[in-house]
């Protein structure tokens, strides 16, 4: 079977992208799967065969593997049985690459198509979580050109106060993210984040220990994998944290049995309301106590420094075990 291992994408995760698809292409068993990179980035889609790159023909998901030119003797045109999705941000976490695949009927091991837009949507997700009684962050949604201060948006009260997280509503890695101390820091914040998404969340402060739980269903029942305590070395687990290797991620977290146990619960249940499918990787704060959502992550980082591949090992199973299970999954 050929299978794609998408990877890059168009937005500033791109290149934690690559090195969560180069983890997939080393793990997915050989024996088993022709396994090709494809690069999906904004300056064009390539399958990438022994360092050369073949462009992707997007009306079939399929490549032309030859160094002939077209229609030579020795053109041979590769398709994919499925594709492991490892893109970060849009265009392969939003919803977009998979609503695509799916016309095409190629599976693919990610969430589907409208389950990846509603949880890659911060705003969205947390309103539908909020009605199940999940405890969260206050939050107010800003559009650019709203009138914003800490009291007020548009003229209707807000209660979020300082220290306070502005955050792009969609995005990932904590691109654009900043932690606010006081009102004039607020629109060097607002700038920073609006640069990676025309819509910003403000976010109130969480204080406790921050914890990530991967979870996946392959068709077996929701399994849960193993708490990831983050402690990070800065302010907070901002981008040169979770990539410089400064932060620590202790797996299992430090927490009660519990605590442990409440947390793994809370993951497995939102999984299940948003209807999620894949490995995904959900965070939390413990704040009073208790564990309270902030994002789920439907394509988690798969690099050498990224959680999932920790958990997946502190579960006592392998990525070629788990990573390959996705795959079959998907083609069921
Ligand atoms: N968005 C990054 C890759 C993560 O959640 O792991
Ligand atoms: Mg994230």
């Amino acid at each position: 079977k050929n299978i794609a291992v998408l990877m890059g994408g168009y937005s500033s995760e791109f290149e934690i992208s690559l090195q969560s698809g180069a983890t997939v292409v080393q793990s997915l068993n050989d024996d088993l799967y022709n396994v090709y990179p494809v690069h999906i980035l904004k300056r064009g889609w390539f399958a990438v065969v022994d360092g050369q790159e073949f462009e992707i023909d997007k009306s079939d998901f399929s490549f032309k593997d030859a160094f002939l030119p077209a229609g030579q003797a020795g053109a041979k045109r590769v398709t994919f049985s499925a594709c492991y999705n490892t893109i970060h941000g849009t265009p392969g976490e939003d919803g977009k690459l998979q609503a695509y695949l799916e016309l095409l009927g190629i599976p693919q091991t990610s969430c589907n198509f409208y389950e990846s837009a509603l949880t890659f949507n911060k705003k969205d997700t947390l309103s539908v979580l909020k009605s199940y009684g999940v405890p969260m962050a206050s939050s107010v949604y800003v559009n650019e050109g709203d009138d914003i201060t800490m009291e007020f948006k548009n003229g209707v009260a807000v209660n979020i106060g300082y220290p306070c997280f502005v955050k792009p509503n969609r995005a990932g890695s904590s691109y654009g993210v900043s932690k606010v101390y006081k009102e004039g820091d607020l629109e060097d914040a607002l700038n920073k984040a609006f640069a990676e998404d025309s819509e910003v969340l403000i976010e109130s402060f969480l204080s406790g220990t921050e914890v990530s739980v991967g979870v996946f269903n392959f068709g077996d029942g929701t399994k849960v994998l193993p708490v990831c305590e983050i402690v990070p070395d800065g302010d907070f687990f901002d981008l040169t944290a979770k990539y410089s290797g400064k932060s620590q991620e202790i797996v299992p977290a430090r927490l009660s049995d519990e605590d442990t146990q409440a947390v793994q619960s809370l993951t497995s249940g939102i999984y299940e309301i948003m209807n999620l499918k894949g490995i995904c990787r959900i965070d939390f704060i413990f704040h009073k106590g208790k564990p309270h959502f902030v994002e789920v992550n439907t394509n988690p980082g798969l690099s050498k420094e990224s959680i999932i591949p920790r958990q997946i090992k502190a579960s006592g199973q392998t990525l070629t075990q788990v990573l390959g299970q996705a795959v079959e999954d998907c083609m069921k």
